[in-house]
């Protein structure tokens, strides 16, 4: 992999909202909001290319979406077909690494062999890995790593008091991947909504009124160069960073 470079966030997570409202505006079902907004994927997947973002982490469906009227739903899961079936031989012509997250054993049989598909055809390229996190939920992350540490100590493979944050992070449906730089959140609203709940600890949020379907390259450099103004402190004291950094 690529040095990263400087000021670059290495991993970039995005919360893609404002779809539903999109379409409203414009008369339109909400449905055609979530269909603009693929455009607003690709758009984003090609620029943390360019600029040397390591990683690439969506939220494309949470486990709260699964109580959005049935049509909505239905129509959701066939654009993530449609957009597998469209996008993957480009993907992998640009070296990008596809991984999804999440209870895929939730999704349709079909969805989940093209998942499958997707993630074995482009599983050695060494670009960007684009995370795209399907019915997805922080809680559901942790309880499941949890979960997986107290079968291992019952079954006597792990101490109890060797459970800590290096374990439980190893469970986790990102494990192995550097924690979020960057947060961006587009639609307006200010929160998290149960994202990656462990590995956003320390990133940096950005929020835009700008609705997804509408975010494209420029608002995408807008965010890095907002980041690139930060400086990270992980709880440490300005003084402190700076003499390391020097
Ligand atoms: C939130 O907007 C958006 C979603 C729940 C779906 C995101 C899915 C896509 C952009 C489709 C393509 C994704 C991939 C990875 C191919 P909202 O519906 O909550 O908007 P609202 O707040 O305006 O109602």
């Amino acid at each position: 992999m690529h040095e990263n470079p400087a000021n670059i966030p290495r991993h970039v997570a995005v919360i893609m909202d404002g779809n539903g409202r999109w379409a409203s505006a414009r008369g339109k079902p909400r449905h055609a909001g979530h269909r603009a907004g693929v455009k607003s994927v690709r758009a984003t997947v090609e620029c943390a290319a360019e600029r040397g973002v390591d990683y690439l982490t969506l939220f494309a469906f949470s486990s709260e979406n699964w109580g959005r009227p049935v049509e909505e739903v239905s129509k959701l899961m066939g654009l993530f077909v449609e957009a597998l079936r469209r996008e993957v031989d480009d993907l992998h012509r640009n070296n990008v690494k596809v991984r999804f997250v999440g209870a895929l054993e939730q999704l349709s049989d079909g969805l989940q062999k093209k998942i499958a598909a997707a993630e074995s055809r482009t599983a050695d390229n060494t670009g960007l890995v684009l995370n795209v996190a399907v019915a997805y939920g922080g809680r559901w992350d942790i309880a499941r790593a949890a979960q997986a540490l107290a079968a291992r100590a019952c079954s006597g493979q792990l101490a109890v008091e060797d459970i800590g944050e290096d374990t439980l992070e190893a469970e986790l449906q990102l494990a192995g991947v550097p924690d979020p730089d960057l947060l961006i959140r587009t639609g307006g609203e200010q929160r998290i909504s149960n994202f990656l709940l462990w590995n956003l600890a320390y990133s940096e949020l950005w929020f835009t009124e700008v609705l997804w379907p509408d975010f494209d390259k420029a608002k995408f450099d807008a965010a890095l160069a907002a980041y690139a103004q930060k400086q990270r402190r992980f709880g440490h004291t300005a003084d402190q960073v700076e003499v390391a950094t020097c």
